[in-house]
C-alpha cells in the first residue's frame, strides 16, 4: 500500500481513537462498545504507523529515531492505560486534557521530528 493510504489509516484511526476515548472520559461512560472501538482503532494506529515507517525508509530491525520512540511510548501508554483510567475514574476532565496533551506530543514528533 502507498504512503498516502497508510497515512489515511493512521490519521483516521487517531481521530476515531481520541474521539471515542475523549467522549468516554468526559461522559464517564466506558462500556463494551467503547472498548471495542478504542481497541480496534489503537491497533490500526499502529498498523498505519508501521506502514508509514516502511514508506519513509525506516528498515525492519533498524534503530528507531528518537521522535519515533517518543510516539511509540505515547501510543503504548495511551493504549494500555487509557482504558483502565476510563473505566476506573469515570468522568475526568483533567485526564481528558492529559490525553489531548499526549496526542499533541505524538503529532508534534511526526510533524517536526525535533530529534
Ligand atoms: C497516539 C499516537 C499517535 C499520534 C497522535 C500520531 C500522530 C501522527 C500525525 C498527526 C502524523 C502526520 C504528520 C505529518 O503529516 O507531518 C503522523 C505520522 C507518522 N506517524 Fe504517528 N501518531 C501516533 C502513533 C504512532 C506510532 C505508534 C507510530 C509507529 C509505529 C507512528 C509512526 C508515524 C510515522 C512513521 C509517520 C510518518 C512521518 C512522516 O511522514 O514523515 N505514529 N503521526
Amino acid at each position: 500500500m502507498s504512503y498516502e493510504v497508510y497515512k489515511l489509516i493512521h490519521i483516521l484511526s487517531i481521530i476515531v481513537f481520541f474521539g471515542c476515548l475523549g467522549a468516554a472520559i468526559i461522559g464517564g461512560h466506558y462500556k463494551q462498545h467503547e472498548k471495542i472501538i478504542t481497541g480496534v482503532s489503537s491497533l490500526l494506529i499502529l498498523v498505519g504507523g508501521m506502514g508509514l515507517m516502511a514508506r519513509i525508509g525506516i528498515k525492519h530491525g533498524a534503530i528507531w529515531p528518537t521522535w519515533l520512540i517518543v510516539k511509540g511510548v505515547v501510543w503504548l501508554t495511551l493504549s494500555a492505560l487509557a482504558p483502565i483510567l476510563a473505566k476506573r475514574l469515570g468522568r475526568s476532565v483533567f485526564v481528558f486534557y492529559v490525553f489531548v496533551t499526549l496526542a499533541a506530543l505524538a503529532a508534534y514528533m511526526a510533524i517536526s521530528k525535533p530529534f
